[in-house]
């Protein structure tokens, strides 16, 4: 980790690091927009694992309610990375003694992947998978993006 630290210090002392550290309201809006970005990622993500899990929207094909909620998680996911990064630069040095922002970074990483080679395949393919196999991929799912979130949390609690 400490090979690191030349990155995490030249975030910091970035012009955009200084410009929101040194404003009042900067970091409170953008991390209110990392918020308002977090209920609508979660939210898609929520959705998409019930009718996954059998819990709602039966009636509804699945790939019908994946590609129609597709869309939403794509944009609300860019929002969180851009808004992140500022909120990060603001404060890269806090972040690097942080182990709950290492945790955050790495459960986001294995969230991604997850997402883009077992989860997206599994709720676009036609014919629905075998039921354990739904239950599993729901469940991994909701586990890495719901702990993205609470480690999220710890980095301003530690
Ligand atoms: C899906 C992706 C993400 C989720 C679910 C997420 C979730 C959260 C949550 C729940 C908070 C706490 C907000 C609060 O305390 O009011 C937070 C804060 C934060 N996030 Fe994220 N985040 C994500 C992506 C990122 C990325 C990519 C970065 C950096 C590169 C990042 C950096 C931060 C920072 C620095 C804070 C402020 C912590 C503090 O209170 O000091 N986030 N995030």
């Amino acid at each position: 980790m400490q090979t690191l630290r030349p990155f995490f210090e030249w975030c910091d002392g970035t012009t955009t690091g200084q410009v929101i550290r040194d404003s009042r309201f900067l970091f409170p809006i953008i991390e209110t927009l990392h918020l308002l970005a977090l209920t609508v990622l979660l939210g898609s993500v929520l959705v998409l694992n019930l009718r996954l899990l059998g819990a709602a929207l039966r009636t509804q094909p699945m790939p019908l309610v994946a590609r129609s909620l597709d869309p939403l998680t794509f944009w609300s996911l860019l929002a969180m990375l851009i808004t992140g990064s500022l909120l990060f630069c603001s404060e890269a040095l806090k972040c690097f003694d942080s182990p709950p922002f290492l945790i955050k970074m790495v459960t986001l990483f294995l969230a991604i992947v997850f997402h883009w080679t077992v989860f997206r395949p599994t709720v676009n393919s036609p014919a629905e998978a075998a039921r354990p196999r739904r239950i599993a991929t729901a469940m991994v799912s909701m586990i890495l993006w719901f702990g993205v979130a609470v480690a999220g949390r710890a980095i301003g609690l530690y």
